[in-house]
């Protein structure tokens, strides 16, 4: 905004619209780094039709928990209403650490952790307080949306593993490792992953740390879906594969393990001296998380744990259809995934998923998400959720499988 410099007006005009010349705003370059959401445009164009089956959703379609609205509202009505210290509610900390020592790590002190609002709000903390012009980021392709974006901001760059369906999504450690060079700043994780609900195996975890530890590179471990492990299997946290909290540190919410993600609570695991820094950005950013919604926490971390073995035990029965579908639709190549409520079976090489899901939303009213949205090398997967029904999954089904084998571009693949 430039002052109004017209000499006749010596006295400004009253109405305060008229004080001031607005000129058009001009972003940070920055900006640009910030992509159209992949997801936004199928939602967006879903919601301009009428019969549409979601297959798109990114949040549990379970009701919270009662218990933890309950403590939710009460901590309204008990007036816990103002800011919080800075790491987060004193109740919280200790929740959390006493949760994670018994799951994960037995060393953990309330000082190792930092509330946020939501995984989102510790991402973006740790990803833009590390990234700078010469750094370099290792990240899977596909993988999450938020990570390359808040990199790239901030300068630095994005080096990406592509993942394959026909592999299950895993990544290759070895590979990983040699892509470690002397600008290697970080190795950003998530498992389970969204898109691909891939869990990567203990073996994977603990040689990828080791050999960054070595060589003095970060991990961050995006860990939001850790409790979503639909198959009898151990879950290798970070936490519990690294030697030491050196260069480690794992983000986490209550969003999908407890069905509140608009409560909107994540948090931080690091070393104190990662979250003694980070709580002064977190005060620049957004000073605390609401007060209800962590009381709503601390009801999660001590209350009835069987709302995540109920959720769990439908994810496992929606996965285990939604697998054999997959199985029997044209043109679509899957796997077996463990962890969250997500998989992205490949269309075969070549094929533009992003046009072809556009496709299928506006002819068949079925809405999933393209892998584009996920990472460049992705564009021939689709990111299927069933956070849905098991109706909405046989309903949608229905319609993709008939339309899928009428499609000229998969018919050479038949
Ligand atoms: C892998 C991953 N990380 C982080 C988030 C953000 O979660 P939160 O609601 O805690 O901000 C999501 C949400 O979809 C996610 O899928």
């Amino acid at each position: 905004m430039a002052v109004n410099m017209d000499a006749s007006a010596n006295v400004l005009p009253p109405e305060p619209d008229k004080r001031y010349v607005r000129d058009k705003m001009v972003w940070n370059p920055a900006m640009h780094a910030i992509p159209i959401s992949g997801i936004r445009r199928m939602v967006n164009r879903a919601a301009e039709l009428d019969d549409v089956v979601h297959l798109s959703i990114g949040q549990p379609d379970f009701g919270t928990p009662k218990h933890i609205i309950d403590a939710h509202i009460h901590a309204l009505q008990a007036g816990q209403t103002g800011y919080t210290m800075d790491a987060g509610l004193p109740e919280l900390l200790t929740a959390l650490k006493e949760y994670y020592n018994a799951k994960y790590r037995s060393t953990l002190d309330e000082d190792n952790f930092l509330v946020t609002t939501g995984a989102t709000e510790g991402i973006y903390l740790l990803l833009t307080a590390m990234a700078a012009p010469g750094r370099e980021f290792i990240i899977a392709d596909p993988t999450f949306l938020l990570y390359a974006p808040l990199i790239r901001m901030n300068g630095g760059q994005v080096r990406t593993v592509p993942t394959k369906a026909s592999e299950g999504h895993q990544i290759d450690a070895e590979r990983i490792i040699n892509m470690i060079g002397p600008n290697t700043h970080c190795i950003v994780l998530n498992s389970p992953s969204n898109p691909t609900g891939t869990v990567y195996p203990r073996e994977t975890i603990e040689w990828l740390c080791q050999e960054a530890a070595y060589r003095g590179v970060e991990i961050l471990s995006d860990e939001v879906y850790d409790n979503l492990i639909l198959d009898d299997i151990d879950f290798p946290s970070v936490l519990s594969c690294a030697t030491d909290m050196d260069g480690i540190s794992v983000v986490s919410s209550f969003s999908k393990t407890y069905a509140m993600p608009g409560l909107r609570v994540g948090w931080i695991v690091a070393d104190q001296n990662t979250i003694r820094t980070l709580r002064r950005y977190h005060m620049f950013t957004t000073t605390v998380a609401s007060t209800p919604a962590q009381w709503a926490g601390v009801a999660a971390l001590y209350g009835d744990q069987s709302c995540i073995t109920d959720m769990v035990t439908e994810y496992a029965r929606r996965r285990d259809r939604v697998v054999e579908l997959i199985g029997d639709t044209p043109g679509l190549t899957g796997y077996w995934p463990q962890g969250a409520f997500y998989i992205a079976p490949s269309l075969p090489d070549g094929v533009d998923g992003g046009r072809l899901a556009m496709r299928m939303l506006e002819e068949t009213g079925v809405c999933v998400i393209p892998g584009d949205a996920f990472g460049e090398h992705s564009s021939n997967l689709l990111r299927i959720s069933y956070s849905t029904s098991m109706e909405n999954i046989e309903e949608a089904f229905a319609r993709m499988m008939p339309w899928l084998d009428r499609q000229p571009e998969l018919a050479r693949y038949k």
